[in-house]
């Protein structure tokens, strides 16, 4: 779908923020807190944001991007290229990180560009006045987005780590705190994540949320075996030096994809036979073990042959 982006805004050091409007007599699809949506930037070149605002403002998305310097050209695309008044390609809303919205108690954490799925979170929440706590670290406040939004709540922890005399943020006792039924969601840097994880081993399945906004994310691209197309027809042959995707691509198969390393979800597709190699931090430990799909622009094969339902 097509949006109009009506206003850029500094929001933090190399974070701005971007209002995205309908276009003229179109409606923007609602969303659920947490969810993100999909940008194609360019041939080639998409990238996955978190939507910010409150879920019950039907009339812009908003999202922010954080520039870093090891950029893949996502985030630089979007701050060097973007101008306001421009149409832009976006993805209708997908959530793979959904919002237990009866949960007695939830917990946030966010660590610096991983605070934007909590703030649409936390305005849910607030309406549905539920019991919440959110954990916000940043390295310092220059690189803070989106303090001005939580510092007035009382149940809100702003940390900053990377300043003399810095706080860190202490997961295992955050963690340790919550009552048993409560639920936990963190989005954060990958380390950050891990910690997460390991600290809520012994929570109730389901219950400790987490996101990649970027990953460490080591793609297979070893090559040496084949991909037989059921709906296609097609074989395709994964030669050594090239993603599963690459090669997809390359014989005109027509596959979405977003972030291209294993964590959106947007590349999933449906194994029929052969065990992949799985590399994404998109599917549970559960439906890897089941080798029933694969997250095609990171994950290769460890059989001769995988036969996909595409
Ligand atoms: S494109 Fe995002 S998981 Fe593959």
């Amino acid at each position: 779908m097509r949006v109009k982006l009506r206003n850029i805004r500094w929001e933090a050091e190399g974070i701005n923020s971007y209002i995205l409007e309908p276009l003229p007599g179109e409606k923007l699809p609602a969303f659920t807190a947490g969810a993100h949506i999909d940008l194609q930037l360019a041939p080639g070149l998409a990238r996955s944001y978190s939507l910010v605002n409150d879920p019950a403002i039907h009339s812009y998305y908003e999202i922010a991007v954080h520039h870093t310097i090891d950029s893949r050209g996502g985030s630089r695309h979007i701050h060097e290229k973007w101008r306001v008044g421009e149409i832009l390609e976006i993805s209708e809303p997908k959530n793979n990180f959904p919002l237990e919205e009866s949960a007695s108690h939830t917990v946030l954490i966010g660590g610096g560009i991983g605070i934007t799925p909590m703030l649409s979170m936390i305005s849910r929440l607030e309406a549905l006045g539920r019991s919440w706590e959110l954990h916000y670290v940043a390295a310092v406040p220059e690189r803070a987005a989106y303090v001005d939004r939580v510092e007035n709540f009382p149940q809100a922890q702003i940390v900053f780590d990377g300043i003399p005399g810095g706080q860190r943020l202490d997961l295992r006792t955050i963690c340790d705190a919550a009552p048993a039924d409560a639920h936990l969601y963190c989005c954060g840097p990958s380390g950050m994540l891990d910690a997460f994880v390991a600290v809520n081993a012994a929570r109730p399945k389901g219950h400790a949320h987490i996101e990649y906004f970027s990953a460490d994310t080591e793609v297979a691209a070893d090559g040496g075996y084949t991909l037989e197309l059921t709906k296609s027809g097609k074989t395709i042959m994964v030669e050594e030096g090239e993603t599963m995707l690459d090669a997809l691509l390359g014989a005109g198969v027509d596959i979405g994809f977003a972030c291209a390393e294993g964590v959106c979800g947007t590349c999933q597709v449906k194994v029929l036979e052969g065990i992949p190699d799985h590399r994404d931090h998109f599917l549970t430990d559960e439906e890897k073990a089941a080798n029933t799909s694969i997250m095609v622009c990171c994950s290769g094969s460890k059989t001769p042959t995988l036969v996909l339902d595409i």
